[in-house]
């Protein structure tokens, strides 16, 4: 197993992986960002390419690709393993235990071979020639199904069932996969029948469910024009962005993602040319959605129906987005533009191309839609206008653009802006809003306790940089004052940098050359990357400030221990009346200070 995760490790690149998560800025050699698992405004989450590892100097967690898959998407290691894997083109041994203990990992492979499996019908069975025509009717090319994996089942109770019973796999495993449905007095059958099989992929293009669409509205079936999969154990309709896998670099790359509602849609834009395209599938987009496009974007361009309920819904989406931080832009189609994007891309795509680039900002709209036709002489009404529009402008957290809105707001109202700010304190004050401000976690809390080690690591950061700065630590540094972890290394290198032939070389380059254990070998890479994070923009002569400061503090710290033992020892010697331990602890005490 660890042969292939080294392989795994040496196809991917960690810096790649974890930009897939997070924004990184380049620091220095490396990278930093404001840590995803604590919350924090300053970034102490640094990721290394020549490591290969990341490291939060926050909340001390820190590891590599697979460490970082595991925190992030709460997998088990053998989960991790799986969608590396994939990522990195690496095969896995079909029968590996560890693997297929995994109930998650089964069902990704029924899923996976189920989109085979209905994707071969649909290209090569006789009885799919309807749905063919069909797809054909309405504009999908033959690659664009097969990028896409699109697929038939047709109207019959056990097709698909049947033929993974057969492949081996066990009916509890297929029920959990949200494919089959088992009768309560026993039997089973397809949940999807006589279908056009869509493939829903997670973000990393693991497929974790299907959604169905009659081939034919008028014909008498049950569950409506689409049918999805229920929650499984790999599937949550609110984590899922239809076609976000294929997109997310697109995305990334134009700085700008649009969200459409239907699948159809997505296909039609990908189909033209725009590949930046994900769907929600017929809902309000969720906090979790928001979350997985911020990975890549902070630019949402929402398409979304025009009726008045898909409106309102979209809007609470839109509100969860503005709360968010993100800028939010509303495409509006004209009237003879069609239903959706993917009937407008059919009429006429110039037009849909056009009605992206004029997408409006969400305010913007907001503002339009809620002063269209008002009577603005009537003073409750504008008291309500007024209510409407700060409640969404309170939704935004930056306060820059909340300012902007307000004055908006103030000029259209004709109202003193202290009064509305005075509402907007208000409404900020009710605990609706952002209570993002979440209790420092545990372990953050167990760090700030730790002062003499945090202090110890800084130091130990700064002299493996410097050996003019290691000089002057060590001439006045008490080393039992460090923390005891880094003692070792601290006296290694200090002999390292004394008895060892100089070269220009860096002197941390030269002294990991000459083999320390492995585990000094994980310290300094991580005391590396805490000097990229705090110190390395500081002159040289910040920087010994800053190490003499923490010298002075550690000796306090070690002195200041031994001082409280020391008298606690007296005390001791005192009850019991031995004269001669109290002259050698006074003599220890003398020597202290
Ligand atoms: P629409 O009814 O607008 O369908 O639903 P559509 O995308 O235009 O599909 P076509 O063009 O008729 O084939 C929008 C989305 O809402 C979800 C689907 O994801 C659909 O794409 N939906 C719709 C359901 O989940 N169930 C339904 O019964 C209907
Ligand atoms: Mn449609």
């Amino acid at each position: 197993m660890s042969q292939i995760s080294d392989e795994i490790k040496s196809k991917l690149d960690v810096v790649d992986l974890i930009s897939e998560y997070i924004q990184l800025k380049p620091a220095g050699a490396n990278f930093k960002a404001c840590c995803p698992f604590h919350q924090e405004k300053s970034p102490s989450f640094m990721v290394s390419r020549p490591k290969q590892i990341w490291h939060c100097f926050g909340c001390q967690n820190g590891g590599d690709i697979f460490g970082f898959v595991m925190k992030m998407e709460g997998m088990e290691f053998p989960e991790a393993l799986r969608l590396l894997a994939e990522k990195a083109g690496v095969e896995l041994p079909a029968h590996s235990n560890e693997l297929s203990s995994s109930a998650r990992n089964r069902i990704l492979d029924i899923l996976k071979l189920a989109t085979k499996f209905y994707h071969k019908i649909l290209m090569e069975s006789s009885r799919a020639q309807t749905a063919r025509d069909y797809l054909q009717k309405r504009g999908l090319s033959t690659s664009i199904i097969e990028e896409w994996q699109i697929g038939f089942v047709p109207d019959v109770w056990d097709t698909l069932t049947g033929f993974l019973l057969k492949k081996g796999f066990g009916i509890n495993d297929l029920t959990a996969a949200g494919l089959t449905i088992q009768k309560p007095g026993g039997g089973n059958y397809d949940r999807f029948r006589g279908r056009i099989m869509f493939p829903l992929s997670d973000v990393h293009g693991n497929v974790v469910g299907f959604t169905g669409r009659l081939l034919n509205e008028t014909t008498e079936n049950a569950g409506g024009k689409y049918v999805n999969t229920p929650q499984t154990e790999v599937y949550d309709k609110s984590e899922i962005l239809f076609g976000l896998n294929k997109a997310k670099q697109e995305i990334k790359r134009q700085d700008r993602a649009i969200i459409v509602e239907g699948q159809m849609d997505v296909i039609a834009c990908h189909q033209a040319g725009q590949i930046n395209v994900a769907a929600s599938s017929g809902t309000a987009l969720t906090l979790e959605q928001i979350k997985l496009l911020k990975r890549f974007t902070n630019n949402l361009y929402l398409a979304f129906d025009s009726d008045a309920a898909g409106q309102n819904a979209a809007e609470r989406g839109i509100s969860l987005a503005l709360e968010e931080g993100t800028q939010v832009r509303v495409i509006t189609l004209p009237p003879d533009a069609g239903k959706d994007p993917d009937e407008c891309l059919k009429k006429n795509p110039e037009l849909w191309f056009k009605s992206v680039d004029g997408a409006q900002l969400f305010m913007e709209y907001f503002f339009k839609k809620n002063l269209a036709g008002k009577n603005f002489t009537d003073p409750t009404v504008r008291s309500q206008v007024a209510t409407t529009l700060l409640n969404q402008i309170a939704k935004i957290p930056d306060v820059i653009e909340q300012d902007f809105w307000l004055k908006k707001l103030t000029g259209v109202l004709d109202v003193d802006i202290t009064l509305l700010r005075e509402r907007l304190t208000d409404l900020r004050r009710k605990p609706m809003y952002n209570q993002k401000e979440a209790p420092a976690d545990k372990k953050n809390q167990a760090t700030e306790q730790n002062a003499p080690e945090i202090a110890s690591e800084n130091l130990m950061s700064i002299v493996l940089q410097d050996e003019e700065m290691l000089k002057i630590v060590a001439d006045r540094l008490k080393i039992v004052a460090l923390a005891e972890k880094h003692q070792n290394l601290f006296k290694d290198f200090l002999t390292f940098t004394q008895t060892a032939e100089k070269t220009p070389e860096k002197v941390i380059h030269r002294f990991r050359q000459s083999n320390p254990s492995p585990d000094s070998c994980q310290m300094i890479d991580i005391l590396e990357l805490l000097y990229e994070q705090k110190f390395a923009e500081l002159s040289q002569d910040k920087l010994l400030n800053e190490a003499l400061k923490i010298v002075d503090f550690l000796n306090l710290c070690y002195t200041g221990n031994i001082r409280r033992q020391i008298e606690r020892e007296m005390k001791l010697a005192e009850e019991k009346g031995d004269s001669s331990k109290m002259t050698e602890l006074m003599d220890k005490f003398k020597n202290l200070l």
